[in-house]
């Protein structure tokens, strides 16, 4: 692969950005990898790494401009995975506006600018999201599904792409879009995602604390059967090594988004899965409190979709369901306590 290997990252701070660090940062196929780790919350760098840390908010251009000049140079690729997240924009829609979309248009300008000077389109790598489809749609989202968003999230993150496609069909970037699925469990704290819950019912309980359900009233509801797309975040985040190292010349020649892998589950799935994992004093710990702006939202996205286009592309997907994910998150609990 071309390039310095000097890697940017937006959002660093975040959940899948500092997973992304690390993985960048113990991946053998690039040992002399360089991270620019760039978030509003100043972002740690993985322990032993050759990383600088830039505390700096993204809706400013001139803070912008300097992550592109930093000691290591002009970076070969970009991964723009910073974000106000699926309820944060819904509720705050200028706010979401600016930093989904015209923060990310910055960026994008500023990747533009110094591909040029480097004499070599840089990679850019989006993180966007099945959040981009709504309203009455296919049993199977397939890649010529047309996307008609009904949330802010989704709209910023389609208006996103199609700048993404158009610079990269003018030459202006290498650009590499990947629609995420949901992904599951995330570590951490509760966030103002429409989808946090997926994640919540599972963590918390591990944790011996209680988490609310916005789908459903009981763990007897008809409502939980409500289909999910999910991932989980390791083999996301293998997904995304995997997208800066694909040939340009594989994607379709007349769109780089690429829907990544994921697998249906369904609310039910998973609070069985915590059973089966941690027995039912852990599933005793949901509360079920039906939501019904959340019900609503998370109810407009697709929940299936044909996996085939991402698995030639060599993307991979999880085995097994919602089973071993758990126990996995488990493990990590577990890990973390000793
Ligand atoms: N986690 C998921 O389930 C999921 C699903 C689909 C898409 N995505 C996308 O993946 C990306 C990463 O998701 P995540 O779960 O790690 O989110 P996250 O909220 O954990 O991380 C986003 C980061 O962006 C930073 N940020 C926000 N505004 C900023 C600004 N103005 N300047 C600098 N940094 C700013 C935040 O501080 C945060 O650390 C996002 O683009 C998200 O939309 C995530």
């Amino acid at each position: 692969m071309s390039g310095n290997n000097t890697i940017l990252i937006t959002g660093a701070g975040g959940f899948l950005g500092s997973l992304l660090a690390r993985a960048l940062h113990t991946d053998p196929q690039t040992p002399d990898i360089r991270l620019v780790l760039v978030d509003i919350v100043e972002p740690k760098a993985p322990a032993g790494s050759r990383a600088v840390t830039i505390k700096a908010d993204l809706t400013d251009p001139p803070q912008v401009d300097a992550l592109f000049q930093t000691e290591y140079g002009i970076p070969d690729t970009v991964y723009c995975l910073h974000g106000i997240m699926s309820r944060g924009s819904e509720d705050n829609f200028d706010f979401g506006v600016k930093v989904n979309v015209d923060s990310v248009r910055t960026v994008l300008d500023a990747a533009r600018k110094y591909g040029e000077q480097a004499g070599q389109p840089m990679k850019f790598i989006f993180t966007s999201s099945l959040a981009v489809y709504g309203g009455p749609l296919p049993d199977i989202i397939k890649p010529d599904t047309l996307a008609t968003p009904q949330s802010a999230y989704g709209m910023g993150k389609l208006v996103d792409e199609i700048f993404i496609n158009e610079y990269t069909r003018r030459g202006f970037v290498d650009g590499r879009i990947l629609r995420l699925p949901t992904i599951a469990v995330r570590a951490g704290a509760p966030t103002a995602a429409a989808s946090s819950f997926i994640s919540g019912i599972i963590r918390e309980p591990l944790q011996g604390l209680p988490s609310t359900c916005p789908i459903g009233t009981s763990a007897d509801s008809p409502e939980l059967d409500l289909a999910l797309w999910v991932a989980s975040p390791e083999t996301t985040v293998a997904n995304f090594l995997h997208a800066r190292r694909i040939p340009a010349d594989k994607f379709f020649p007349h769109t780089r988004v690429v829907c990544l892998p994921g697998f249906t589950t369904t609310v039910r799935e998973e609070v069985a899965a915590l059973e089966a994992v941690a027995g039912p004093e852990a599933v005793a710990l949901i509360s079920f409190e039906d939501d019904e702006t959340n019900k609503r939202v998370v109810s407009s996205w697709p929940a299936r979709f044909d996996n085939a286009y991402a698995l030639a592309l060599g993307f991979q997907v999880d085995e097994g369901g919602m089973v071993p994910i758990v126990r996995r998150f488990q493990a990590q609990l577990r890990a973390e306590e000793m």
